[in-house]
């Protein structure tokens, strides 16, 4: 049978990878577009119930998907015949370089999940679960949900390159519009200026660009539709490097 092969296990991959990927991103925009807004608009008390009992069933679909999305990512890798878990030069040619440039954002909204929105909404919950059972509210509550906010704002940025590059690698930069061998030289300008955006977006989520608070720098994290805007610009200049760099 078919599916038993190799290439089922990396179409099986792929599907699993849709599901994942599609429950994780469904949720992470149901936060920034839906939740954040209507929560800001709530009573103080439906939404502190709210808080309590819809937000931690949100976030286990959440952050599990996000844990699947990653591995079914990693088995798509495992089962193609291209072999890029172990063949480096997968990674010189445009297809490589497009995925390689989506799982580096990909990943960083993975870490952004587990190591800053989860932590920082388990004490926000905490502390909504308490004022239910009639204790008062955590004082930091307030600053561990900025936190998560402006790390789910980056990851709802990050998630349209994402997308972009995941999508390109088996259907557009394969095509011959693109150098199937370009110049190292090429290939070191390209991840210079995508490491650099890279790095200063995501120091800018954490808040070591100069904290969390309101500031020029972070005006694309205080509504979601300008994190919607900055997104798109994102993918555009990404794009445009592929294309300066790779496109013959
Ligand atoms: C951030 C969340 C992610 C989303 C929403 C996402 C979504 C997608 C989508 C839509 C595709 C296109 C599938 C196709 O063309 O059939 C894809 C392909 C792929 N993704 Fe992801 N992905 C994500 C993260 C990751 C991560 C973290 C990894 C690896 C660790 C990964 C590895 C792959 C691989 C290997 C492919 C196949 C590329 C190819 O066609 O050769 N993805 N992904």
């Amino acid at each position: 049978m078919e599916i038993f092969t190799q290439s089922g296990g990396e179409f099986l991959s792929r599907w699993g990878h849709y599901l994942s990927g599609v429950t994780w991103i469904g949720l992470l925009y149901y936060f920034n577009f839906v939740q954040v807004p209507s929560f800001a608009q709530f009573e103080a008390w439906p939404r502190t119930e709210s808080i309590a009992k819809l937000v931690p069933r949100a976030l286990w679909w959440f952050r599990w998907a996000a844990v699947l999305t990653v591995l079914s990512g990693i088995s798509i890798m495992a089962f193609q015949p291209e072999e890029p878990l172990t063949n480096v030069d997968y990674f010189k040619i445009p297809q490589g370089i497009s995925i390689a440039t989506g799982v580096l954002f990909g990943l960083t909204m993975f870490a952004n999940v587990w190591l800053v929105i989860w932590p920082n909404q388990r004490k926000v919950i905490a502390s909504a679960q308490g004022v239910q059972a009639g204790r008062e509210a955590d004082p930091n509550a307030a600053a561990a949900g900025r936190k998560a906010l402006l790390a789910s704002r980056t990851n709802a940025l990050f998630s349209i390159p994402v997308l972009f590059f995941m999508a390109a690698t088996s259907h557009f930069v394969s095509r011959p519009g693109f150098e199937q061998s370009p110049e190292s030289s090429d290939r070191l300008t390209y991840w210079i200026v995508i490491l650099v955006m890279w790095l200063v977006l995501e120091l800018n989520a954490l808040g070591v660009l100069g904290g969390t608070g309101p500031s020029p720098i972070r005006k694309y994290l205080e509504t979601h539709r300008a994190t919607i805007i900055a997104g798109f610009i994102l993918a555009a200049i990404c794009y445009a490097m592929f294309e300066i760099s790779f496109g013959v």
